[in-house]
């Protein structure tokens, strides 16, 4: 028998185990694994060397993104191109409408947006800003007839994007009811305020005073607070963007309690600490995202945490705003720049060299935190985060031998700066298969435009 496409002599990662052999896809689908190879197709890819994964799941992307004064540079074609290049077959987007817009309003605008340009497979996270009776009704319809599996509440921005704790806990309720997950960025969006307020006034305006602003202490208290609306309610609740071992502590011990909740770390918080914040000349600016980046001694809690199982997933986090005229706009004040350190292209090699070469984590933590753990948790597995028979046909052959340095030149995101910019690359995304297809090839993308589809949850 002949497969459309078969992958041949690579060390395949399924969800249970790794071997060398081959894999068949056919049309959009996963046809046939078999160990110690054998299968034949039409196309051939020799992966002897390499690693075959399942196609990584970016589960915390913004792409289209009014926020702070200004709109994230990327569009959905751009973002999309830069994740499939960097091995992202599928992301989740965060919607993130303003405290008046309708959530079904928020969901369409979204949606389009994507169906108008996305090239890899999307999801979406919907935030709640607003909670009224008309909101609810948006919510349980979108949950029931537009497969909106997860949402998203910010304990930070006071005055943006913050919910109150009123509706918070009933939105919590509701989680439960339907079953359905909250995700929360978690820092005391008063003490944040106040905090910022009191620096301010002391004539601590530059990017280096972004993290002092919001210490450890304000994650930590913002986790602590979420979890105890999860052990009050019983909702699923999954701690986005963790940055310090005292946030993740708070999570455990709710855990321990018997809460339901999954920590996720992005890659930012992984590989750079507070001092690129603390680059003179403004050039610190391009580091300043929150929770803020943290002293290198978290790192290493980061990266235990993963290989003891504490964190689940890695996300990004992209959220791309120019240096020049964006985060430009704080140059009187930390507090006027726009929050987010682009990773989106970069992710998986970061984790790759940062974790697995550096003998961090295993091979296996790396496919499972960033691919069949977001998959597992948001309703997509085994369709996606799977190399398995039936599974979609998205798939990676990794090359793990690849030596380079991060280059922004190398970048499909618009963002005008790469913020791992000559830190070293060990692997890359040889080729990337979305649904069948070819999509990028060492570092090109050479899929189709606008074929990203969306997946209903
Ligand atoms: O700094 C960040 N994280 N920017 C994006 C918005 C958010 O908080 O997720
Ligand atoms: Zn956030
Ligand atoms: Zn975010």
């Amino acid at each position: 028998m002949s497969y459309d496409t078969v992958i041949k002599g690579g060390t395949i990662f399924t969800p249970t185990a790794s071997f060398v052999g081959d894999l068949a896809i056919t049309g959009e689908t996963i046809a046939a694994i078999a160990e110690g190879g054998g299968l034949e197709g039409e196309k051939e890819f020799d992966a002897s060397g390499k690693y075959v994964f399942p196609g990584f799941i970016d589960p915390h992307v913004h792409i289209h993104l009014p926020f702070m004064g200004t709109n994230a540079i990327d569009d959905h074609a751009s973002a999309t191109q830069a994740a499939l290049v960097g091995g992202t077959t599928t992301l989740i987007e965060m919607i993130c409408p303003g405290p008046d817009d309708e959530p079904r309003a928020a969901f369409e605008e979204w949606k389009q947006l994507a169906e108008e340009g996305a090239c890899c497979d999307y999801t979406f996270h919907l935030s709640v800003v607003r909670f009224d009776d008309v909101a609810k009704n948006q919510i349980r319809d979108l949950v029931a007839n537009e497969g909106v599996q997860s949402f998203k509440v910010f304990l930070a921005y006071k005055g943006a994007l913050n919910i109150s704790d009123d509706n918070l806990f009933a939105l919590m309720q509701m989680a439960r009811e339907l079953d359905v997950t909250i995700t929360a960025h978690c820092e005391n969006a008063d003490a944040v305020d106040l905090m910022q307020k009191q620096l301010l006034a002391e004539g601590k305006t530059g990017p280096e005073w972004h993290e002092p602003s919001r210490p450890r202490c304000v994650e930590a208290d913002g986790v602590n607070h979420l979890c105890a609306f999860a052990e009050l309610t019983g909702a699923s609740v999954y701690i986005v963007h963790t940055s310090c071992a005292a946030a993740l502590d708070r999570a455990i011990e709710a855990r321990r309690r018997g809460t339901r909740v999954m920590v996720e770390a992005v890659a930012p918080h992984l590989v750079l600490d507070k001092t690129y914040a603390e680059r003179p000349d403004f050039e610190g600016a391009k580091y300043v995202m929150s929770p803020p980046l943290r002293d290198a001694e978290e790192l290493d809690a980061l990266w235990d945490g993963l290989a003891d199982g504490t964190i689940a997933t890695i996300g990004t986090d992209h959220a791309p705003f120019n240096f020049r005229g964006q985060k430009e706009m704080g140059l009187e004040a930390f507090t006027q720049i726009p929050n987010g350190i682009p990773s989106i292209q970069e992710r998986v090699d970061l984790v790759h060299t940062y974790g697995v070469a550096a003998g961090k984590i295993d091979l296996r933590t790396l496919v499972n935190a960033c691919s069949t753990h977001p998959a597992q948790q948001f309703a997509m597995f085994p369709q996606k985060g799977a190399l398995a028979v039936g599974s979609d046909g998205d798939l990676v052959i990794y090359d793990p031998a690849f030596f380079s340095t991060f280059k922004h030149a190398q970048s499909l995101s618009k963002v005008d700066y790469c913020g791992f910019e000559g830190m070293q690359r060990k692997g890359r995304a040889e080729l990337v298969f979305l649904r069948g297809c070819l999509a990028a090839r060492e570092g090109a993308f050479v899929g189709k435009q606008a074929a990203g589809q969306y997946i209903s949850r």
